[in-house]
Protein backbone atom coordinates (compact mmCIF):
# COMPACT_ATOMS: atom_id res chain seq x y z
CA UNK A 1 0.00 0.00 0.00
CA UNK A 2 2.93 2.43 0.93
CA UNK A 3 3.68 3.12 -2.96
CA UNK A 4 0.02 4.29 -3.44
CA UNK A 5 -0.78 7.98 -3.40
CA UNK A 6 -1.80 9.16 0.16
CA UNK A 7 -5.43 9.71 -1.08
CA UNK A 8 -5.78 6.88 -3.04
CA UNK A 9 -4.86 4.88 0.76
CA UNK A 10 -7.35 6.69 2.51
CA UNK A 11 -9.67 6.03 -0.33
CA UNK A 12 -8.85 2.14 0.08
CA UNK A 13 -9.22 2.09 3.35
CA UNK A 14 -12.91 3.47 3.51
CA UNK A 15 -13.74 0.93 1.04
CA UNK A 16 -15.44 -1.67 3.64
CA UNK A 17 -17.56 1.51 5.03
CA UNK A 18 -18.60 1.98 1.49
CA UNK A 19 -19.61 -1.59 1.17
CA UNK A 20 -21.16 -2.35 4.17
CA UNK A 21 -23.04 0.88 3.89
CA UNK A 22 -24.44 0.44 0.36
CA UNK A 23 -25.48 -3.75 1.35
CA UNK A 24 -27.13 -2.28 3.88
CA UNK A 25 -29.20 0.36 2.26
CA UNK A 26 -29.84 -2.13 -0.97
CA UNK A 27 -31.24 -4.74 2.05
CA UNK A 28 -33.60 -1.45 3.25
CA UNK A 29 -34.98 -0.93 -0.26
CA UNK A 30 -35.58 -4.68 -0.54
CA UNK A 31 -37.90 -4.67 2.48
CA UNK A 32 -40.03 -2.05 1.79
CA UNK A 33 -40.93 -3.13 -1.26
CA UNK A 34 -41.64 -6.68 -0.72
CA UNK A 35 -41.84 -9.47 -3.06
CA UNK A 36 -45.16 -11.44 -3.75
CA UNK A 37 -45.57 -14.29 -2.16
CA UNK A 38 -43.84 -17.35 -4.21
CA UNK A 39 -46.57 -19.31 -6.14
CA UNK A 40 -49.31 -16.25 -6.12
CA UNK A 41 -48.80 -14.21 -9.00
CA UNK A 42 -50.97 -11.94 -9.30
CA UNK A 43 -54.32 -11.75 -11.24
CA UNK A 44 -53.62 -9.37 -14.61
CA UNK A 45 -56.20 -7.56 -15.09
CA UNK A 46 -57.36 -3.78 -13.45
CA UNK A 47 -59.12 -4.30 -10.16
CA UNK A 48 -60.90 -1.08 -9.93
CA UNK A 49 -63.12 -1.61 -12.77
CA UNK A 50 -63.32 -5.03 -11.37
CA UNK A 51 -64.49 -3.29 -8.12
CA UNK A 52 -66.84 -1.58 -10.52
CA UNK A 53 -68.35 -4.29 -12.51
CA UNK A 54 -68.91 -5.65 -8.85
CA UNK A 55 -71.17 -3.18 -8.12
CA UNK A 56 -73.31 -2.68 -11.13
CA UNK A 57 -71.97 -4.32 -14.21
CA UNK A 58 -74.50 -3.57 -16.53
CA UNK A 59 -74.27 0.25 -15.54
CA UNK A 60 -70.86 0.37 -15.41
CA UNK A 61 -71.08 -0.53 -19.44
CA UNK A 62 -74.19 -0.22 -20.76
CA UNK A 63 -74.82 -3.44 -21.09
CA UNK A 64 -78.57 -4.79 -19.88
CA UNK A 65 -79.42 -7.06 -17.37
CA UNK A 66 -81.51 -9.93 -17.87
CA UNK A 67 -85.30 -9.78 -17.33
CA UNK A 68 -85.10 -13.32 -15.77
CA UNK A 69 -84.55 -13.70 -12.24
CA UNK A 70 -81.59 -15.28 -10.92
CA UNK A 71 -81.96 -18.72 -10.38
CA UNK A 72 -79.49 -18.32 -7.03
CA UNK A 73 -81.68 -15.48 -5.37
CA UNK A 74 -84.01 -17.03 -3.06
CA UNK A 75 -88.22 -16.68 -4.01
CA UNK A 76 -89.33 -15.19 -1.36
CA UNK A 77 -88.15 -11.99 -1.79
CA UNK A 78 -90.02 -11.88 -4.92
CA UNK A 79 -91.93 -8.91 -4.13
CA UNK A 80 -89.62 -6.68 -2.62
CA UNK A 81 -86.60 -6.90 -5.61
CA UNK A 82 -87.15 -6.48 -9.34
CA UNK A 83 -85.63 -9.49 -11.41
CA UNK A 84 -82.98 -7.31 -13.02
CA UNK A 85 -81.42 -6.68 -9.76
CA UNK A 86 -80.92 -10.32 -8.76
CA UNK A 87 -77.82 -10.52 -11.43
CA UNK A 88 -75.40 -7.66 -9.22
CA UNK A 89 -72.73 -9.34 -7.36
CA UNK A 90 -73.19 -6.38 -4.71
CA UNK A 91 -76.87 -7.36 -4.18
CA UNK A 92 -75.71 -11.03 -3.18
CA UNK A 93 -72.26 -10.77 -1.65
CA UNK A 94 -72.98 -7.25 0.12
CA UNK A 95 -70.91 -4.06 0.10
CA UNK A 96 -68.63 -5.81 2.71
CA UNK A 97 -68.14 -8.84 0.79
CA UNK A 98 -69.60 -11.17 3.24
CA UNK A 99 -72.37 -12.66 1.79
CA UNK A 100 -75.44 -13.51 4.05
CA UNK A 101 -73.16 -13.12 6.93
CA UNK A 102 -72.80 -9.28 6.51
CA UNK A 103 -74.09 -7.02 8.98
CA UNK A 104 -75.79 -4.66 6.36
CA UNK A 105 -77.68 -7.15 4.52
CA UNK A 106 -81.86 -7.44 5.16
CA UNK A 107 -82.92 -9.87 7.81
CA UNK A 108 -84.18 -12.60 4.50
CA UNK A 109 -80.72 -12.41 3.39
CA UNK A 110 -79.54 -13.74 6.86
CA UNK A 111 -81.07 -16.56 6.27
CA UNK A 112 -79.61 -17.56 2.77
CA UNK A 113 -76.62 -19.45 2.28
CA UNK A 114 -74.55 -17.10 0.34
CA UNK A 115 -70.66 -17.33 1.15
CA UNK A 116 -68.34 -14.15 1.53
CA UNK A 117 -65.83 -13.74 -0.69
CA UNK A 118 -62.39 -13.63 1.51
CA UNK A 119 -61.53 -17.22 0.23
CA UNK A 120 -60.63 -15.33 -3.03
CA UNK A 121 -57.84 -12.95 -1.96
CA UNK A 122 -54.98 -13.88 -3.53
CA UNK A 123 -56.43 -16.63 -5.63
CA UNK A 124 -55.42 -16.82 -8.78
CA UNK A 125 -57.52 -16.32 -12.22
CA UNK A 126 -57.50 -19.82 -13.06
CA UNK A 127 -59.30 -20.10 -9.95
CA UNK A 128 -61.60 -17.62 -9.45
CA UNK A 129 -62.78 -17.07 -12.92
CA UNK A 130 -64.49 -20.89 -13.02
CA UNK A 131 -66.81 -19.36 -10.25
CA UNK A 132 -67.90 -16.85 -12.68
CA UNK A 133 -68.55 -18.90 -15.96
CA UNK A 134 -71.23 -21.44 -14.16
CA UNK A 135 -68.06 -24.03 -14.26
CA UNK A 136 -67.67 -24.60 -10.56
CA UNK A 137 -71.95 -24.26 -10.18
CA UNK A 138 -74.17 -23.79 -13.58
CA UNK A 139 -76.69 -21.39 -11.61
CA UNK A 140 -73.56 -19.26 -10.95
CA UNK A 141 -73.28 -18.19 -14.80
CA UNK A 142 -72.28 -14.87 -15.88
CA UNK A 143 -70.58 -15.95 -18.78
CA UNK A 144 -73.09 -14.69 -21.25
CA UNK A 145 -72.95 -11.09 -19.93
CA UNK A 146 -69.55 -10.38 -19.45
CA UNK A 147 -66.41 -9.88 -21.84
CA UNK A 148 -63.02 -11.93 -21.24
CA UNK A 149 -61.76 -8.86 -19.95
CA UNK A 150 -64.81 -8.24 -17.62
CA UNK A 151 -63.95 -11.79 -16.33
CA UNK A 152 -59.95 -10.73 -15.82
CA UNK A 153 -60.83 -7.45 -13.51
CA UNK A 154 -63.10 -9.11 -11.88
CA UNK A 155 -61.03 -11.87 -10.66
CA UNK A 156 -57.88 -9.21 -10.33
CA UNK A 157 -60.46 -7.26 -7.98
CA UNK A 158 -61.60 -10.53 -5.94
CA UNK A 159 -57.86 -11.62 -5.86
CA UNK A 160 -56.03 -8.24 -4.62
CA UNK A 161 -58.89 -5.46 -3.70
CA UNK A 162 -60.81 -7.07 -0.78
CA UNK A 163 -60.66 -5.35 3.00
CA UNK A 164 -61.96 -7.59 5.48
CA UNK A 165 -64.90 -5.37 7.44
CA UNK A 166 -63.26 -5.22 10.72
CA UNK A 167 -60.03 -3.32 9.17
CA UNK A 168 -62.66 -0.39 8.08
CA UNK A 169 -65.32 -0.43 10.98
CA UNK A 170 -66.36 -2.12 14.02
CA UNK A 171 -68.38 -4.84 12.84
CA UNK A 172 -70.88 -4.46 16.02
CA UNK A 173 -71.06 -0.69 16.08
CA UNK A 174 -70.52 -0.16 12.44
CA UNK A 175 -67.87 2.71 14.28
CA UNK A 176 -65.06 3.06 11.52
CA UNK A 177 -61.96 3.51 12.71
CA UNK A 178 -59.91 6.59 11.12
CA UNK A 179 -58.05 9.96 11.66
CA UNK A 180 -61.21 12.61 11.88
CA UNK A 181 -58.32 15.92 11.18
CA UNK A 182 -57.19 14.24 7.96
CA UNK A 183 -60.44 12.75 7.36
CA UNK A 184 -62.08 16.21 7.22
CA UNK A 185 -59.37 17.05 5.56
CA UNK A 186 -58.99 14.16 2.79
CA UNK A 187 -63.08 15.10 2.39
CA UNK A 188 -63.49 19.11 1.83
CA UNK A 189 -60.58 18.37 -1.02
CA UNK A 190 -62.04 15.39 -2.60
CA UNK A 191 -65.64 15.12 -2.06
CA UNK A 192 -67.06 18.67 -0.68
CA UNK A 193 -67.40 20.21 -4.11
CA UNK A 194 -70.22 17.95 -5.16
CA UNK A 195 -71.71 16.44 -1.76
CA UNK A 196 -71.26 19.80 -0.22
CA UNK A 197 -69.51 20.77 3.22
CA UNK A 198 -71.72 18.82 5.31
CA UNK A 199 -73.08 16.11 2.74
CA UNK A 200 -75.96 17.95 1.97
CA UNK A 201 -76.40 18.57 -1.40
CA UNK A 202 -76.79 14.81 -2.92
CA UNK A 203 -79.66 12.77 -1.54
CA UNK A 204 -79.22 9.14 -2.50
CA UNK A 205 -82.20 8.05 -1.92
CA UNK A 206 -85.60 9.19 -2.20
CA UNK A 207 -87.56 12.31 -1.32
CA UNK A 208 -89.43 10.04 0.99
CA UNK A 209 -86.91 8.11 2.40
CA UNK A 210 -83.94 10.58 1.93
CA UNK A 211 -80.61 9.18 2.31
CA UNK A 212 -77.59 11.73 2.88
CA UNK A 213 -73.46 11.11 3.09
CA UNK A 214 -73.83 11.23 6.92
CA UNK A 215 -76.68 8.57 6.61
CA UNK A 216 -74.93 6.16 4.38
CA UNK A 217 -71.68 6.14 6.65
CA UNK A 218 -73.43 5.40 10.02
CA UNK A 219 -75.62 2.31 8.50
CA UNK A 220 -73.30 0.96 5.60
CA UNK A 221 -69.65 2.63 6.77
CA UNK A 222 -68.38 -0.27 3.78
CA UNK A 223 -70.59 0.63 0.97
CA UNK A 224 -68.99 4.25 1.27
CA UNK A 225 -65.29 2.49 1.58
CA UNK A 226 -66.41 0.42 -1.73
CA UNK A 227 -67.28 3.55 -3.61
CA UNK A 228 -64.10 5.72 -2.30
CA UNK A 229 -61.78 2.74 -2.95
CA UNK A 230 -63.03 2.13 -6.53
CA UNK A 231 -65.17 5.30 -7.19
CA UNK A 232 -68.68 6.43 -8.53
CA UNK A 233 -70.60 4.87 -11.28
CA UNK A 234 -72.69 7.87 -12.10
CA UNK A 235 -70.40 10.68 -11.32
CA UNK A 236 -66.77 10.50 -12.68
CA UNK A 237 -65.08 10.47 -9.67
CA UNK A 238 -61.89 8.28 -10.00
CA UNK A 239 -60.76 5.54 -7.47
CA UNK A 240 -58.96 6.13 -4.51
CA UNK A 241 -55.63 4.74 -5.62
CA UNK A 242 -55.71 7.22 -8.83
CA UNK A 243 -56.48 9.91 -6.25
CA UNK A 244 -53.08 8.75 -4.56
CA UNK A 245 -55.28 8.03 -1.12
CA UNK A 246 -53.63 5.44 1.01
CA UNK A 247 -55.54 2.95 2.91
CA UNK A 248 -55.32 4.98 6.17
CA UNK A 249 -56.91 8.08 4.96
CA UNK A 250 -59.84 6.52 2.61
CA UNK A 251 -60.84 5.32 6.22
CA UNK A 252 -60.06 8.85 7.56
CA UNK A 253 -62.64 9.70 5.09
CA UNK A 254 -64.90 7.30 6.05
CA UNK A 255 -64.79 8.44 10.00
CA UNK A 256 -65.63 11.65 9.31
CA UNK A 257 -68.45 11.06 7.03
CA UNK A 258 -70.09 9.14 10.17
CA UNK A 259 -69.88 12.99 11.60
CA UNK A 260 -71.57 14.79 9.05
CA UNK A 261 -75.64 15.36 9.53
CA UNK A 262 -77.89 12.89 8.64
CA UNK A 263 -81.18 13.61 7.15
CA UNK A 264 -83.32 14.45 9.91
CA UNK A 265 -81.62 16.86 10.48
CA UNK A 266 -80.51 18.00 6.75
CA UNK A 267 -84.43 18.14 6.00
CA UNK A 268 -85.47 19.89 9.11
CA UNK A 269 -86.55 23.23 7.92
CA UNK A 270 -83.54 25.26 10.24
CA UNK A 271 -81.04 23.06 8.61
CA UNK A 272 -79.53 26.26 6.55
CA UNK A 273 -79.55 27.96 9.69
CA UNK A 274 -77.25 25.75 11.91
CA UNK A 275 -73.68 27.31 11.44
CA UNK A 276 -71.44 23.98 11.50
CA UNK A 277 -68.25 25.78 11.24
CA UNK A 278 -69.05 27.77 14.95
CA UNK A 279 -70.95 24.52 16.37
CA UNK A 280 -68.35 22.55 15.76
CA UNK A 281 -65.02 25.06 17.51
CA UNK A 282 -67.43 25.46 20.06
CA UNK A 283 -68.05 22.25 20.94
CA UNK A 284 -64.95 21.72 22.48
CA UNK A 285 -64.86 24.40 24.53
CA UNK A 286 -67.56 24.08 25.85
CA UNK A 287 -66.73 20.09 26.63
CA UNK A 288 -63.29 21.38 27.73
CA UNK A 289 -64.77 23.98 30.18
CA UNK A 290 -67.39 21.09 31.70
CA UNK A 291 -64.49 18.98 32.11
CA UNK A 292 -62.48 21.94 34.52
CA UNK A 293 -65.32 22.24 36.33
CA UNK A 294 -65.52 18.88 37.16
CA UNK A 295 -62.18 18.63 38.01
CA UNK A 296 -62.05 21.35 40.55
CA UNK A 297 -65.29 20.00 41.78
CA UNK A 298 -63.87 16.76 42.10
CA UNK A 299 -60.55 18.08 43.78
CA UNK A 300 -62.42 20.24 46.32
CA UNK A 301 -64.01 17.48 47.30
CA UNK A 302 -61.60 14.87 47.76
CA UNK A 303 -59.44 17.40 49.78
CA UNK A 304 -62.79 17.62 52.12
CA UNK A 305 -63.04 14.34 52.61
CA UNK A 306 -59.52 13.53 52.97
CA UNK A 307 -59.62 16.37 55.84
CA UNK A 308 -62.47 14.84 57.85
CA UNK A 309 -60.91 11.86 58.08
CA UNK A 310 -60.22 10.53 61.39
CA UNK A 311 -56.63 10.49 61.56
C1 LIG B 1 -78.14 -14.25 -6.76
C2 LIG B 1 -77.08 -14.07 -5.84
C3 LIG B 1 -75.67 -13.99 -6.38
C4 LIG B 1 -75.16 -13.10 -7.31
C5 LIG B 1 -75.89 -12.00 -8.05
C6 LIG B 1 -73.76 -13.39 -7.41
N1 LIG B 1 -73.42 -14.43 -6.60
FE1 LIG B 1 -71.59 -15.17 -6.31
N2 LIG B 1 -72.37 -16.69 -5.20
C7 LIG B 1 -73.68 -16.82 -4.84
C8 LIG B 1 -73.88 -18.12 -4.19
C9 LIG B 1 -75.19 -18.65 -3.62
C10 LIG B 1 -72.60 -18.75 -4.18
C11 LIG B 1 -72.26 -20.16 -3.66
C12 LIG B 1 -72.34 -21.09 -4.84
C13 LIG B 1 -71.80 -22.48 -4.52
O1 LIG B 1 -71.22 -22.69 -3.46
O2 LIG B 1 -71.95 -23.35 -5.39
C14 LIG B 1 -71.67 -17.81 -4.81
C15 LIG B 1 -70.31 -18.04 -4.95
C16 LIG B 1 -69.43 -17.11 -5.45
C17 LIG B 1 -67.99 -17.27 -5.43
C18 LIG B 1 -67.21 -18.43 -4.81
C19 LIG B 1 -66.98 -18.09 -3.36
C20 LIG B 1 -66.38 -19.20 -2.57
O3 LIG B 1 -65.44 -18.93 -1.80
O4 LIG B 1 -66.84 -20.33 -2.70
C21 LIG B 1 -67.44 -16.15 -6.02
C22 LIG B 1 -65.99 -15.83 -6.23
C23 LIG B 1 -68.56 -15.31 -6.41
N3 LIG B 1 -69.74 -15.91 -6.04
C24 LIG B 1 -68.42 -14.09 -7.06
C25 LIG B 1 -69.48 -13.39 -7.61
C26 LIG B 1 -69.35 -12.27 -8.53
C27 LIG B 1 -68.04 -11.64 -8.94
C28 LIG B 1 -70.60 -11.92 -8.89
C29 LIG B 1 -71.01 -10.85 -9.88
C30 LIG B 1 -70.54 -11.04 -11.25
C31 LIG B 1 -71.51 -12.79 -8.16
N4 LIG B 1 -70.81 -13.68 -7.42
C32 LIG B 1 -72.88 -12.68 -8.23
C33 LIG B 1 -74.68 -15.89 -5.07
C34 LIG B 1 -74.56 -14.85 -5.96
C1 LIG C 1 -67.78 15.11 -9.22
C2 LIG C 1 -68.75 15.11 -8.14
C3 LIG C 1 -68.53 14.13 -6.99
C4 LIG C 1 -67.42 14.01 -6.18
C5 LIG C 1 -66.12 14.80 -6.23
C6 LIG C 1 -67.74 12.97 -5.22
N1 LIG C 1 -69.00 12.47 -5.46
FE1 LIG C 1 -69.92 10.99 -4.44
N2 LIG C 1 -71.51 11.08 -5.70
C7 LIG C 1 -71.66 12.00 -6.70
C8 LIG C 1 -72.93 11.76 -7.37
C9 LIG C 1 -73.50 12.56 -8.55
C10 LIG C 1 -73.51 10.63 -6.73
C11 LIG C 1 -74.83 9.94 -7.05
C12 LIG C 1 -74.65 9.04 -8.24
C13 LIG C 1 -74.03 7.71 -7.95
O1 LIG C 1 -74.67 6.87 -7.31
O2 LIG C 1 -72.88 7.44 -8.36
C14 LIG C 1 -72.58 10.24 -5.69
C15 LIG C 1 -72.79 9.16 -4.87
C16 LIG C 1 -71.97 8.81 -3.80
C17 LIG C 1 -72.20 7.71 -2.91
C18 LIG C 1 -73.36 6.71 -2.99
C19 LIG C 1 -73.11 5.71 -4.05
C20 LIG C 1 -74.07 4.57 -3.97
O3 LIG C 1 -73.73 3.54 -3.40
O4 LIG C 1 -75.18 4.70 -4.49
C21 LIG C 1 -71.20 7.73 -1.97
C22 LIG C 1 -71.04 6.79 -0.80
C23 LIG C 1 -70.33 8.83 -2.31
N3 LIG C 1 -70.80 9.47 -3.44
C24 LIG C 1 -69.21 9.17 -1.60
C25 LIG C 1 -68.27 10.12 -2.03
C26 LIG C 1 -67.05 10.42 -1.32
C27 LIG C 1 -66.66 9.82 0.02
C28 LIG C 1 -66.38 11.34 -2.07
C29 LIG C 1 -65.00 11.91 -1.81
C30 LIG C 1 -63.93 10.93 -1.74
C31 LIG C 1 -67.20 11.65 -3.23
N4 LIG C 1 -68.35 10.87 -3.17
C32 LIG C 1 -66.88 12.55 -4.22
C33 LIG C 1 -70.78 13.00 -7.05
C34 LIG C 1 -69.52 13.16 -6.51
Amino acid sequence: MEHLPKRVQTLLKLMPFVVIGLSLLFIAAESFNPKPVQGQEPAPGDRSRGGKLYVAWDMAYDKNLPQTRNPLWPENTASRVPNVLTWRCVNCHSWDYRGSSSNTQSFLFKNLDIPGLFGMMEKTQSEIIPWLTGENNPNHDFSAYLTEKDLNDLSAFLSTGLVTPNLIANVETNQAFGNLQVGEDSYVEFCSSCHGMEGEKINYGTTEVPTFMGDMAMTNPWRVAHIVRYGHLAANVPPAEALGLPFSQQIDIIAYTQTLPTALTITAPEFLDIDFDSQASTNPLAFGAILLTLLIFGSVLFTLRNRSKPL
